[in-house]
């Protein structure tokens, strides 16, 4: 095995050129100088492109139409839920699962809250119900696609656990570590359809890391400091004004010095992220577009961040903050499975 590429025995590596050679074919490359009969490759890129690749595997297109559904559903519902917390509809449905002791929707004396809070748990049935298409469409495919079959497993599963932690969110009066928790796992889903959508775009079969062993650790290393700042960030709001409504609970916690705490790991985060794109630039590698991306993301939520920090927590920006948080996610969570591809057929 070769410790940089985690290549199988077998494949010719030119190092620190890491060229790797498989049955006679080019699998990938990452540096300039790589041979096979004494011919010079000179990059990643011009591998990429000489890589005979196996043809990705046909899948229904409505498997990625409803991945891509339901990719977009995860991403509005934490628009939604944050809409109920930012305009402290948190108890707008005061019961669950029906909105009040006596009624299963709001009534028109709840006013809007009730209807935002109503219209949140709508939009989890959406999401439901998008979750369970697509594990109903791999279901056929689960002998070939187990990965594909896991992935829906795991995001229809979450989807209900998560209808489960709302409630307790709600009968626990907006425990602000329970909401968090509600909101992080919400992220996670997020990042495991993404991940569905990275694996249903690709081959089966092996992968084979088409990026050097200290670029990958640095990758790690980022999604790392990103979930750092995520939690941290969790729990600023869970201390401020938005946690849910003005009689919920707090975490007691400094939110002057959460903010800061929040703010300096997200720092790093960028910084590290800059360090992954210049070194898939100088080396050609082809997690270049999805670094370039993620530094974008950042780039932006850190402005917002920024703006919302220095201008009294408006509601609106907060919530695209929020947002924002689960696309770069998504993007971290992309970053790290490109760093693989499919090996070549044999
Ligand atoms: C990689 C960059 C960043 C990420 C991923 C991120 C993510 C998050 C997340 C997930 C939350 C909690 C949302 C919630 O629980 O609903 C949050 C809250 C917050 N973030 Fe960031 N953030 C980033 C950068 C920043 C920066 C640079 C600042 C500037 C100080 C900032 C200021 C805040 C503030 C003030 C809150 C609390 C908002 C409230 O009280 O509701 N963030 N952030």
């Amino acid at each position: 095995m070769n410790k940089e590429t985690g290549s199988d025995p077998g494949i010719c590596v030119d190092t620190p050129a890491l060229a790797v050679f498989l049955n006679g074919s080019i699998l990938y490359g990452v540096a300039a100088k790589v041979t096979k009969d004494g011919k010079t490759v000179s990059s990643a890129s011009d591998l990429a492109v000489k890589t005979p690749q196996k043809a990705a595997t046909a899948l229904p297109k409505a498997i990625l139409v409803f991945a891509w559904l339901s990719l977009i559903a995860e991403v509005v519902i934490i628009g939604t839920g944050g809409a109920v917390r930012l305009t402290g509809s948190g108890l707008g449905c005061p019961t669950w699962p029906t909105c009040t002791p006596e009624s299963l929707v709001p009534t028109a004396e709840m006013g809007i809250h009730g209807v935002i809070e109503f219209s949140n748990r709508m939009m989890s049935m959406v999401v439901g119900l998008l979750a369970l298409v697509v594990l109903v469409l791999v279901w056929r495919l689960r002998a070939t696609r187990r990965d594909l079959f896991v992935l829906a497993a795991i995001v229809l599963g979450g989807v209900v656990a998560q209808g489960i932690v709302g409630g307790i969110s709600v009968l626990t009066g907006l425990n602000p570590f329970i909401v968090g928790f509600h909101y992080v796992a919400s992220l996670a889903l997020v990042c495991v359809t993404a991940a569905f959508l990275v694996q249903a775009y690709s081959p089966v079969g092996p992968r084979v890391r088409v990026v050097p062993s200290w670029f990958a650790g640095i990758a790690h290393a980022t999604s790392l400091v990103v979930a750092v700042t995520i939690g941290v960030g969790v729990l600023t709001t869970g201390s401020g004004p938005h946690s849910g409504d003005a009689t919920a609970g707090r975490t007691g916690f400094n939110v002057e010095i959460l903010e800061h705490l929040h703010a300096w790991p997200a720092y790093l985060a960028f910084a590290l992220t800059i360090v992954l794109v210049v070194a898939a630039a100088v080396r050609r590698l082809p997690v270049l577009g999805w670094a370039a991306a993620l530094l974008a993301v950042e780039l932006v939520q850190i402005a917002v961040g920024l703006f919302q920090a220095r201008n009294g927590l408006p509601e609106l920006v907060v919530g695209v903050h929020m947002i924002l948080a689960s696309l770069l996610a998504a993007v971290m969570t992309v970053v790290l499975l490109r760093m693989k591809r499919a090996a070549p057929a044999e």
